[in-house]
C-alpha cells in the first residue's frame, strides 16, 4: 500500500510533471524526475525553483523549507534512477505509443508492487495499462494545471485497476493536501466530460445572436458567478487547445450529441485566431480593447432588490400588467401565446444582491418596457436578450446538470465527487448536482424537456439519472 515513507517517480519535467515533483516533495517524498531531455530537466528544475520561490514571497514557506524541498528532488536521464520508486506518475507527451513503451521499460527497474499511475487527459488508462506486468497498479492519477494550486486530483480505475490500491492512491493524495475523488475510465473523466456545455452552451448562444460575447461572458459572471466566461477563458487556454479537447470528447463517445462542438469556434481555430498567445481570439489583444457588455439600460444601483427576491422566490409577478417570470425552460413568446399575455423571461441569478444586472427576453414591446422598468426598480442593469429556449445562463447550467447526472449513471463517479470535481478542478462556484437539488430536481428535468422540445433537439432531452432522481424527490 502507498504511505509517506516512498519514493516518488515522476516522469516528464514539462509544465505537468514539475509541478507534480513539486506536489509531492512538499508532501515530505523523496522525488526522482524522469526526463529523455537534459534542457527539459532544466525547465523542470526552473519551474520548481519559480513555484517554491512564489510560496517563500507569500509566506506559505519558509526559504529553508524550500531548500529543503528541492533537495529533496533528483533530477535523472535514466530510467533506472526510478528503481527503489513505489509510486510513478507518468506526465510525458500526450501519446498512447510512447507512454506504453515507457512503461514497458519502467516494469523493468521497478519492483513487482511498484504503483504506475499516469496523469494522461484524454487516453483509457484501461488500454495504456493492458499487456503490461501486473495491470492491476496502473491507474490514474489525472491532476490540473498547475498541479501545486489546482486541488483536484482525478484517481482513475480502470477495468483492471486494484480498487485496493486506488483507495490507497485516493488516501495518499489526500494526505499529499489535494483533494481527490475516484472516477472510472470513460473518455473526459469526470470534469472534462461534465465541462463540455460551459463552453458549447456560451458558443451556441453566441452563434444564435442571443447577446454579443462580452455580454456572455459577462452573464456568465454576474448571474452564476463564474471566474470568468467561455470566450476569455477559451482565449486563456487557446481555442486549439479547447477545441481539441471537445473534439476528442465527442468522438470517443462516437458523436454523442450532448458533447458537440462548436463549429463557430472551429472556425476561430482555422483563421488562427487561437486567442490571448496569438494575439486575437474571440477578442483582440492587439489593441487592448477591455470587453464590455451591452446593456439595454444601466441603473445607477439605486433600487430595491427584494422586489428581485421576491420574483425569485414566487417564480412570477405582475408588474405593470406584464408577467415577468424566472425562466422555466420556455421562451418568452411560448409563454406569452400559451398564457395570452405580455410575457418577460429573466434569465439564471443566484445571487439577488450581488448580481449587478438582470437579463431577459420579452414577448413584445409592451413586455421589454415593463422589464426595463423592473429592472430599474430592483437597481440592475439591464440585458436584452433573443428569446430562446432556456436563455443563456440558465440553460448552460441544466445542461451541465444534464450531463453530470449522465456522468452519475454511467458510473463515473458519485454526484457528491462529480461536484467536488468540478469546485476544484474548474473552480465552479457550486456543483453542478447541487445547483441542480437547489433548484429542484423536477424544475430541472421539466426545463430540459422544455428546451429539448423547443429547440426540437434530443442533446437536451434530460438523462435517465436526472429524472429518475426528480421522481425519487417527488415520492
Ligand atoms: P509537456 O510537453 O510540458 O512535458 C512533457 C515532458 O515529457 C517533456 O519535457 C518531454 O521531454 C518529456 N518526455 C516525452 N517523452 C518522454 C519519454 N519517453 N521519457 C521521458 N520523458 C519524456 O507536457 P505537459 O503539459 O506537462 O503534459 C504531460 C502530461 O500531462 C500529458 O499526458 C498531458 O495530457 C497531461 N496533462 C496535461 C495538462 C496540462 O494542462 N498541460 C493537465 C492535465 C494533464
Amino acid at each position: 500500500m502507498l504511505n509517506k515513507d516512498l519514493i516518488v517517480g515522476v516522469c516528464g519535467a514539462g509544465a505537468m510533471g514539475a509541478g507534480i515533483a513539486q506536489v509531492a516533495a512538499q508532501a515530505g517524498h523523496r522525488v526522482i524526475v524522469l526526463d529523455q531531455f537534459d534542457d527539459a530537466l532544466g525547465r523542470g528544475r526552473d519551474t520548481l525553483a519559480k513555484g517554491l520561490a512564489a510560496l517563500v514571497k507569500r509566506g506559505k514557506i519558509a526559504e529553508s523549507d524550500a531548500n529543503e524541498i528541492s533537495a529533496r528532488c533528483e533530477w535523472s536521464l535514466d530510467v533506472d534512477a526510478l528503481s527503489d520508486a513505489g509510486l510513478i506518475i507518468e506526465a510525458i507527451v500526450e501519446n498512447s505509443e510512447v507512454k506504453r513503451a515507457l512503461f514497458q521499460q519502467i516494469e523493468t527497474v521497478v519492483s513487482g508492487d511498484a504503483v504506475i499511475a499516469t496523469n494522461t487527459s484524454s487516453l483509457s488508462v484501461t488500454a495504456l495499462a493492458s499487456g503490461h506486468k501486473n495491470p492491476g497498479r496502473y491507474m490514474g492519477l489525472h491532476f490540473f494545471n498547475p498541479a501545486p494550486v489546482m486541488k483536484l486530483v482525478e484517481v482513475v480505475s480502470g477495468a483492471e485497476t486494484d480498487a485496493a490500491l486506488a483507495a490507497s492512491a485516493l488516501e495518499l493524495m489526500k494526505s499529499w493536501g489535494k483533494t481527490a475523488v475516484m472516477a472510472r475510465d470513460v473518455p473526459g473523466f469526470i470534469v472534462n466530460r461534465v465541462a463540455r456545455p460551459f463552453y458549447s452552451e456560451g458558443w451556441r448562444a453566441l452563434e444564435e445572436g442571443a447577446a454579443d460575447a462580452a455580454t456572455i461572458d459577462f452573464l456568465y459572471r454576474d448571474l452564476a458567478g463564474f471566474r470568468m466566461g467561455p470566450f476569455e477563458l477559451g482565449d486563456l487556454i487557446g481555442h486549439d487547445i479547447n477545441t481539441a479537447a471537445a473534439k476528442s470528447v465527442y468522438d470517443a463517445y462516437f458523436g454523442r450529441t450532448r458533447f458537440t462542438p462548436s463549429l463557430m469556434q472551429a472556425q476561430l481555430v482555422a483563421a488562427g485566431r487561437l486567442g490571448r498567445k496569438s494575439g486575437r481570439g474571440v477578442y483582440s489583444y492587439e489593441e487592448k480593447e477591455t470587453p464590455t457588455p451591452t446593456f439595454a439600460a444601466s441603473s445607477g444601483g439605486q433600487g430595491d432588490v427584494l422586489l428581485l427576491e421576491d420574483l425569485l422566490v414566487k417564480g412570477w409577478i405582475d408588474h405593470h400588467g406584464v408577467r415577468i417570470m424566472k425562466c422555466d425552460g420556455r421562451p418568452a413568446g411560448r409563454v406569452a401565446a400559451e398564457m395570452k399575455t405580455p410575457v418577460a423571461v429573466l434569465d439564471f441569478i443566484r445571487d439577488p444582491e450581488a448580481a449587478t444586472a438582470i437579463a431577459f427576453a420579452a414577448s413584445n414591446d409592451k413586455a421589454k418596457e415593463a422589464a426595463l422598468s423592473f429592472a430599474a426598480a430592483c437597481g440592475k442593469n439591464a440585458v436584452a436578450l433573443k428569446d430562446r429556449a432556456g436563455l443563456v445562463v440558465f440553460r448552460t447550467l441544466l445542461q451541465l446538470a444534464n450531463c453530470a447526472g449522465d456522468a452519475v449513471r454511467d458510473e463515473v463517479a458519485s454526484p457528491d465527487a462529480v461536484d467536488v470535481a468540478m469546485m476544484n478542478g474548474v473552480n465552479y462556484p457550486f456543483g453542478p448536482i447541487a445547483w441542480a437539488r437547489g433548484e429542484g430536481l423536477g424544475h430541472v428535468v421539466d426545463a430540459l424537456d422544455a428546451v429539448a422540445e423547443e429547440c426540437g433537439e434530443a442533446m437536451y432531452r434530460p438523462g435517465e439519472w436526472l429524472r429518475a432522481a426528480a421522481r425519487r424527490g417527488l415520492l
